[in-house]
């Protein structure tokens, strides 16, 4: 079947970690604590973190480096099993010139390097090369809208599996008549999708990573800048009906937001690694990433202040909200 694979095979330096100390519970019948105790010890057992990054819009100006670098160093003393990108990896590609375009990429790579663990990447708007009207490339290039993204980091849909769940990052953009960017899960990707979900046990947790919100309240909260959304995710929900989906990951706001649908799944909007194009916070949302624990059938989340934001202030980038 097409593109279900583990694209970090050759990657995966995962660090093999023990199981965290159960802890005793008292007052209670032995045979209750050994059956609590049991497992704990196999949710424990099956433990792991990962990280959320999202709209790092590496660029050379603005001390960017800099702060990726931060958050890079963040990761790595935290020490999570591997990252999950959500999309916007440069600023910006849109508007078309090679040179500076590829040397956007080669930039955020090299970069990646220095992560001690797997990253499994995610396109947002400012990944797609050339789409924009202004741009001297049209859509003969071959580089042309996910073109670019696809030669550095592969597919820009694909899944891949974790200690018993299932982690499947999709492209939600597509380019509008007018040459905009518009948030959309195109049909040949939910016709993988649908192949994809058949190798997918019904009660296997599952993990949704997209650049453009499926869930959001941004447009409820401030009106005029319409919606933020992907306009066909229902589709997406539909398919994973009778599913596990345990939670949808988001970027693009680059605000932090979190919910739980009608006892069915969560989502999580990661903040943003870059704030207001590395000036300042964005939507008063500090500039941080989220740190994900699951154990067993669970998991919790916590949003990173990697340091960034006094660190810009002591450079005097200027605050913005
Ligand atoms: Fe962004």
């Amino acid at each position: 079947m097409k593109k279900t694979k583990d694209k970090s095979l050759d990657r995966r330096k995962f660090l093999l970690r023990s199981g965290l100390a159960v802890a005793s519970v008292p007052f209670l019948p032995i045979s209750c604590q050994q059956t609590a105790k049991k497992s704990e010890e196999e949710s424990n057992e099956n433990a792991f973190e990962f990280a959320f990054l999202t709209d790092i819009h590496i660029k050379p100006e603005m001390n960017a480096p800099k702060g990726f670098q931060m958050a890079i160093n963040k990761v790595n003393e935290l020490n999570p099993d591997f990252v999950i990108t959500g999309g916007d990896l440069v600023y910006d590609v849109m508007r078309g010139n090679y040179e500076k375009s590829e040397s956007l990429f080669n930039l955020y790579k090299d970069m990646c390097k220095g992560f001690e663990m797997p990253v499994y990447n995610c396109i947002g708007n400012h990944d797609l090369f050339g789409i924009y009207e202004e741009s001297p490339e049209d859509e003969n290039h071959p580089d042309y809208k996910y073109g670019m993204w696809e030669r550095h980091f592969g597919d820009t849909y694909y899944s891949f599996d974790h200690k018993g769940w299932h982690f499947i990052t999709l492209n939600s953009l597509d380019v509008t008549e007018n040459k905009r960017y518009k948030g959309a899960f195109h049909k040949e990707q939910l016709q993988w999708l649908a192949e994809d979900l058949n190798t997918v046990d019904k009660s296997t947790p599952i993990v949704i990573t997209t650049h453009i919100p499926m869930m959001c309240t941004y447009a409820q909260l401030n009106g005029s800048e319409g919606s933020r959304t992907v306009s066909n995710g229902f589709e997406v929900f539909k398919m994973l009906e009778g599913y596990n989906l345990k939670l949808v990951l988001q970027g693009h706001i680059h605000w932090k937001e979190y919910g739980f649908v009608n006892d069915r799944f969560q989502f999580l909007t990661g903040g943003s690694i870059a704030g207001n194009g590395w000036k300042g916070r964005r939507h008063n949302t500090k500039e941080g990433f989220m740190k994900i624990r699951v154990a067993g059938d669970d998991f919790s989340w916590e949003y990173i202040d990697h340091g960034w934001e006094n660190e810009r202030l002591k450079l005097g980038n200027k605050e913005t909200v």
